[in-house]
């Protein structure tokens, strides 16, 4: 307002240096009183109510040691008013004044206090010789303050500058003239077009804001996918170009029978226990397994079998029926092998994978024995009853690959191990023997991690054992072998976080997971 009607009266304002802002006494000399004079011309120009000009200057501001001058005063006025006037106290040694100042006041402050004849020397001490001082110091920083610059000129601001108690600043101010839509009235033009405004005609007189093309538009909303989904696709997307397919793993509840029976693990196997395994208590109890396959699978535990001597030991029905959180996802494979299998255990079902053209499905005997090939994959939930860390959950997710074949051998397996790694960018692998009740030969597998510089675990393997697939109906010469690995440590190497409860878990922040960056492989 106090622009509109400056520029009513006098058409322009040469220079917003010379207005005083309401509510205060100077004019506003300062960059801080220019800035909030900018602030109001910028909202005025928005409605073409005022043009202006910008002119730049180099003003100068105090430094943090400027401004405890211009409040405290300079230090050799200091160092004179902590003395006694000649004649009228005891002289201040040099130490005393260091107390009654500070040493840093005391140093610089004596010497200038004695070349400007305040101060003398009278026996061992220091006294006043001036009856009053002009602190000329103080008094320039308290001009720069107001005004960003000296009256006095160049060469005493130089000085301060060197003294480091002032700085220069770029300033700006400004030269107003009236715009095309110039009145004095600061009537806030409308925003909208209203329907009112349409009815009325008031659309004819009103004036419109303009529309800002340069303001932000609102942050858009919207889901984002989590790390561990980002790098799940990834390794997806590794299997499904090996001619994979997915395992449904949707069911996180299983029995003790698909957990472990079926996989030939014995069933006092310690992983067994509620120490390492979730069991449920309502409902506790599965129904019970396809009859002929769980005789099958009992008696091999019990009595061998297949030319397997078997565990030997005694057998629990109670054990295969309790229901459990799925301890590894090799209890969906068994389910997929299970499945995979009905057709050579006579079962009708649709022959939905045939081979390709000229290649009959036969076993060495010329033949089909119902078997087909497979190559199957899963990425899901696994969960174990372990004391939590930093880098350990009570769930996490497992990679699973398990491959069917005729005389399959561990060399292809090793030979698709270092197929798969590398194309997750691991290079390096080593395989070291490892036991799993379900697989013989069992080999662990360790990856070159060239972050870390040493070998590190990153995955389980083997061949399953006969004891596993030949009571499921599979024929002698086909051989399944299969590996699993973690979800979570790849993906946390890749982000480079060494705290799994930043992935998962209720302290993860929801910013966190919107930032990730998809992540390159
Ligand atoms: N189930 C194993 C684990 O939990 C991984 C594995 C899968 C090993 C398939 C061999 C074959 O570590």
């Amino acid at each position: 307002q106090l622009v509109l009607d400056l520029l009513d009266a006098n058409t322009t304002i040469p220079d917003t240096r010379t207005l005083t802002i309401p509510g205060q006494s100077e004019p506003a000399t300062s960059q801080d009183a220019q800035i909030t004079v900018l602030g109001a011309l910028n909202s005025l120009l928005s409605r073409e109510m005022v043009s202006f000009e910008t002119h730049e200057t180099l003003a100068h501001a105090l430094s943090a040691e400027g401004n405890q001058i211009a409040i405290e005063g300079s230090h050799e006025a200091r160092v004179w008013a902590a003395l006694p006037v000649k004649g009228q106290g005891a002289p201040v040694t040099v130490a005393q004044l260091k107390t009654l100042v500070g040493d840093e006041t005391a140093s610089i402050g004596q010497g200038r206090a004695f070349k400007n004849k305040w101060i003398g020397k009278d026996g061992d001490g220091f006294v006043q010789i001036a009856p009053t001082i002009q602190d000329a110091t103080k008094l320039d920083l308290l001009e720069v303050q107001s005004t960003g610059t000296l009256k006095s000129g160049e060469k005493v601001l130089a000085d301060l500058r060197k003294r480091k108690l002032i700085v220069q600043r770029k300033g700006q101010w400004f030269t107003v003239s009236k715009g095309p839509n110039f009145s004095t009235s600061t009537a806030k033009p409308e925003t909208d077009l209203t329907v009112e405004m349409l009815t009325s005609g008031a659309w004819k007189t009103s004036t419109f804001k303009k529309y800002n093309f340069e303001a932000e538009g609102a942050p858009t909303t919207g889901g984002s996918l989590h790390p561990l989904l980002k790098v799940r696709e990834e390794i997806r997307n590794i299997f499904l170009e090996m001619g994979f397919a997915e395992m449904p793993t949707a069911s996180f509840v299983e029995s003790g029978f698909w957990c472990f029976d079926a996989l030939f693990v014995p069933q006092q196997h310690p992983a067994r226990e509620v120490q390492d395994t979730f069991y449920l208590s309502d409902p506790a109890k599965s129904l019970d397994p396809e009859p002929k396959y769980y005789k099958t699978v009992s008696t091999i535990h019990e009595h061998g079998g297949f030319g397997s001597t078997g565990y030997r030991a005694p057998w629990s029905h109670d054990e295969t029926t309790k229901l459990l959180l799925r301890t590894h996802t090799t209890a969906s494979s068994a389910h997929m092998l299970y499945k995979l299998a009905a057709r050579c255990r006579g079962e009708d079902v649709e022959d939905d994978d045939r081979p390709a053209a000229g290649k009959k499905p036969q076993n060495s005997d010329g033949k089909d024995d119902g078997f087909r090939p497979a190559k199957l994959f899963s990425i899901d939930r696994v969960f174990r009853n372990e004391t939590t860390d930093a880098t350990h959950l009570a769930e996490f997710h497992q990679v699973e690959g398990v491959v069917a074949d005729r005389n399959l051998t561990l060399a292809d397996l090793i030979g698709f191990m270092k197929v798969f790694f590398s194309k997750m960018g691991i290079q390096q692998v080593r395989f070291k023997p490892a036991y799993n009740p379900y697989t013989e030969p069992s080999l662990e597998i360790f990856a070159f991690h060239p972050l870390l510089n040493r070998w590190v675990e990153v995955g389980n393997s083997g061949m399953f054992r006969p004891e596993m697939l030949e009571p499921m109906g599979f024929p002698k010469d086909v051989r399944v072998h299969g590996w699993g690995l973690g979800l979570e440590r790849p993906t946390m190497i890749r982000y480079g976080i060494n705290n799994i409860r930043t992935l998962l878990g209720h302290k993860t922040s929801i910013d966190y997971i919107e930032g990730s960056p998809a992540p390159m492989l």
